[in-house]
């Protein structure tokens, strides 16, 4: 049999053998990581970092858990796989969980396998429901690879993709950057009133269903005023048109609450889940539909046309499930709430001292500083073309890194979202390091 020798150079074999995500392949230097536990993990060389980022905005439960892998091996020695056309009890059991744990009457689930293929059944199911096609997304949102969900996606990274038609973009909800020209809380929200008439104009019989991020991710951590979801919801009913939230990031606490939408009370139509689900310990996505939803599928003669060989994977709904009972065990929503409130004090008064610190803003252990050359004209560090170059937030997480600490930069705003795990210290030691660390922007400040 072929066998790897350990004195091996992974980092060279991956990289000639390996493709990997939205980056020049040419410019790739990786870290050989080898191990994790807790908000740790470890190099190559047994070094350890502190996992500030959470990986992806995704381990939520820290890098090991036994009671996790208990479940996993359980299931393992049962039954590995099952095609969906068979009922299993993981999958029913997480279906009912599920159902339990999200807001209003949330009520059936589809499993995939991550955050792209949750959106990609969201848009499906949004387009059979209602039987209109267009959807309504925001140029500052992330909701996946795949060929429906990049094309709701609306970063820098759909300038290299060719998505699919129907999608109609929506203005963003950043007050710090008004893209109206307008200041809350005097702008009456027009960001939001202007999908009203995007609405009309578009027409109403054709519009299936608003997509959004609860607070967007992965393009800067921006958070709505808390009266936005609410009049949100209330323009979609109004036009009859579903509104869909995608918590791939921000579901399973890490805004502080099981799902960030309970911020603002407002129970979304259909709402798309991953990442936490399963602690990221195994792969696992989730579509989770209202009950006038599930209901018009159960009638006779309306087709649920939608799946996948993996879709209802009994490892991962095992998985999925034992990671739920960790967040309720070890009171994690809860942690993350009083975490949170530390977290977004330390980080508040680093913008004190550091004069490259434009704004700060998240909710629980979500959290974005965003940088600028000068606080008045606000220009940032990093703009959107940019975003895949060299660039000064790039050289800020490779300092904190030499720190030990992992912080993911994305465009212009650095992440802040540690382990729903993360103890006060930790955060200590983080902040520590990310205030050593932004220097390097104060030094470039006009
Ligand atoms: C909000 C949101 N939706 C969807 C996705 C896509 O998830 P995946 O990478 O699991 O396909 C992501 C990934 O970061 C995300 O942040």
């Amino acid at each position: 049999m072929f066998k790897l020798k350990e004195d091996r150079d992974y980092v060279a074999l991956e990289k000639k053998y390996v493709f990997g995500t939205w980056r020049y392949e040419y410019t790739w230097k990786p870290l050989l990581i080898e191990e994790g536990k807790g908000c740790y993990f470890k190099d190559f060389k047994g070094k350890r970092y502190l996992d500030f980022s959470s990986q992806l905005m995704c381990s939520n439960l820290g890098h090991r858990s036994p009671k996790v892998l208990e479940a996993l091996s359980e299931q393992a020695n049962k039954l590995c796989y099952a095609a969906p056309s068979f009922a299993t009890k993981p999958a029913a059991k997480l279906g009912e969980k599920l159902a339990d744990i999200t807001p209003g009457d949330l009520q059936k689930s589809f499993f995939s396998l991550g955050g792209a293929e949750a959106n990609e059944a969201a848009i499906k199911i949004a387009r059979l429901y209602t039987g209109k096609t267009k959807l309504i997304s925001r140029y500052r949102s992330y909701h996946g690879a795949t060929s429906g969900a990049i094309a709701l996606t609306g970063d820098p990274r759909t300038h290299y993709a060719i998505g699919m038609p129907g999608i109609v973009r929506a203005p963003d909800c950043y007050c710090y950057r008004c893209p109206l020209g307008k200041e809350y809380p005097g702008c009456g929200i027009s960001c939001v009133e202007y999908i009203d008439e995007i609405i009309r104009m578009e027409g109403e019989q054709s519009v299936a269903g608003v997509v959004v991020e609860p607070i967007v991710g992965s393009n800067g951590i921006l958070v709505p005023p808390d009266e936005y979801m609410p009049r949100l919801r209330e323009i979609c009913n109004e036009r009859d048109v579903l509104l869909i939230a995608d918590e791939v990031m921000t579901g399973f606490g890490r805004t502080g609450k099981w799902f960030c939408m309970e911020h603002w009370d407002v129970v979304p139509d259909l709402m798309s889940m991953a990442k936490g689900l399963t602690g990221a310990f195994i792969p696992l996505g989730a579509t989770i539909a209202r009950k006038k939803i599930a209901k018009f599928f159960d009638q006779e003669g309306n087709l649920f046309c939608h799946g996948h060989t993996y879709a209802m994977h009994p490892l991962c709904c095992a998985v999925a499930l034992a990671a739920i009972q960790e967040y309720i065990d070890k009171n994690l929503i809860e942690n993350a709430s009083k975490m949170g409130a530390v977290l977004g004090k330390r980080l508040n008064e680093l913008k004190e001292d550091h004069a490259s610190v434009g704004d700060v803003r998240g909710k629980g252990l979500f959290w974005g500083v965003e940088l600028v050359k000068n606080r008045k004209t606000k220009e940032p560090f990093v703009t959107r073309r940019e975003k895949f170059q060299p660039n000064t937030l790039k050289k800020i997480s490779v300092a904190a890194m030499e720190r030990d600490v992992y912080i993911v930069n994305v465009i212009n705003t650095l992440i802040i979202a540690p382990p729903l795990i993360v103890k006060e210290e930790q955060i200590d030691k983080g902040i520590q390091v990310l205030d050593k660390a932004i220097e390097i922007a104060d030094k470039e400040c006009k």
